[in-house]
């Protein structure tokens, strides 16, 4: 894939950001979703690829936009051929009540290398790249954390361990607070949350829990970019998921590595703040009608990473304007 491509895919986050973050704590997840994606499908269509959606807004029964099989790109003949996964906004109820970790996000790897996660449960542990190579979903929690403390060199009792808030999740955070870790609980968006574990100034070290599956996919992306670790496995909830599974040839008790979600290193990843986050700012607006965005933007192959802080004129850009 042209490497300028990921330069671009920043333009797309922003836009989806800049749609939801107008409606941030204004009660109405859909329509900041709707928001969203619409800005990010407007802006794909200014890519040169030729893209199929294969983590997307769901089947074309349940979203006009970005459905999964969607084809996207501005010359789809001639054009290099990529499988796309987004999420314009992660984290909708974040957004509706205006609290953090809401980001918009894209992920772009040649044809046929990110795994078609279906739309249900996986169960995940994420780790920066220090830590790579020691974990274990099929571990306890308690090994787990030894393994990881060793790696980073900390004491367990040092671990920062973070995770949804989840009745779920009880009984992990009663091994954590057994092991004496710290626990960071955060209401929605675990994308983010993952890529916290990578970088250390967020004081995060490890991911635990059951989040979505297509989040999952999205997070290994990012993570094969920034080094890091991370492994899922689908939680089909009745017969009808299991069902789903087999009739997409995905084996729901198989242990997916970061090489099976993603398979090589040709794989890009931007995202953008929409609220405030460990790893990113939210949008914010300022005086002479103006929006700023910080954006995150990756390429796998040479593990470049990009902060991007962007001002936007909204007087020109009347599409974003609040
Ligand atoms: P949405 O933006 O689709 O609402 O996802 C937000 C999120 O928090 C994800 O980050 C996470 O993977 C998933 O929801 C967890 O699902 P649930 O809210 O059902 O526990």
């Amino acid at each position: 894939m042209d490497r300028n491509l990921v330069l671009n895919l920043v333009r797309v986050t922003e836009a989806a950001a800049l749609g939801a973050a107008k409606l941030l704590g204004r009660g109405d997840k859909n329509m900041a979703d709707q928001l969203a994606v619409d800005g990010m499908r407007n802006m794909f269509d200014t890519l040169d690829i030729d893209g199929t959606v294969v983590i997307g807004e769901g089947e074309l029964d349940e979203a006009p936009m970005l459905y999964i099989g969607e084809k996207i790109g501005k010359d789809l003949s001639g054009s290099i051929k990529v499988d796309i996964a987004v999420d314009p906004v992660e984290g909708t109820t974040a957004v509706a009540k205006g609290l953090p970790n809401a980001i918009a996000v894209v992920a772009i790897a040649p044809q046929g290398h990110l795994l078609n996660a279906p739309d249900m449960y996986m169960d995940k542990i994420a780790v920066g790249p220090r830590a790579k190579g020691v974990i274990n979903l099929d571990a306890p929690v308690k090994v787990n954390l030894m393994n990881v403390a060793k790696a980073l060199n900390k004491d367990i009792t040092d671990l920062t361990v973070t995770m949804l808030d989840r009745e779920r999740h009880a009984e992990i955070i009663k091994e954590c607070r057994e092991a004496g870790t710290r626990i960071k609980l955060f209401s929605d968006g675990d994308v983010g949350a993952a890529l916290a574990t990578c970088f250390e100034h967020t004081g995060t070290d490890i991911l635990f829990g059951i989040g979505g599956a297509p989040e999952g996919v999205i997070t290994a992306a990012a993570i094969k970019c920034l080094g890091g670790d991370f492994q899922g496995r689908l939680i089909p909830s009745d017969e009808e998921e299991k069902e789903r599974c087999n009739r997409m040839g995905v084996d729901f008790k198989k242990l997916f590595t970061l090489d099976d979600l993603v398979k090589g290193n040709e794989v890009f990843f931007a995202a953008t703040g929409i609220s405030d986050g460990d790893l990113l700012k939210g949008v914010t607006y300022h005086e002479g009608n103006k929006a700023k965005t910080h954006s995150v933007i990756m390429r796998g192959e040479t593990g470049t990473i990009r902060f991007i802080e962007s001002i936007h004129r909204l007087d020109k850009k009347p599409e974003y304007a609040r």
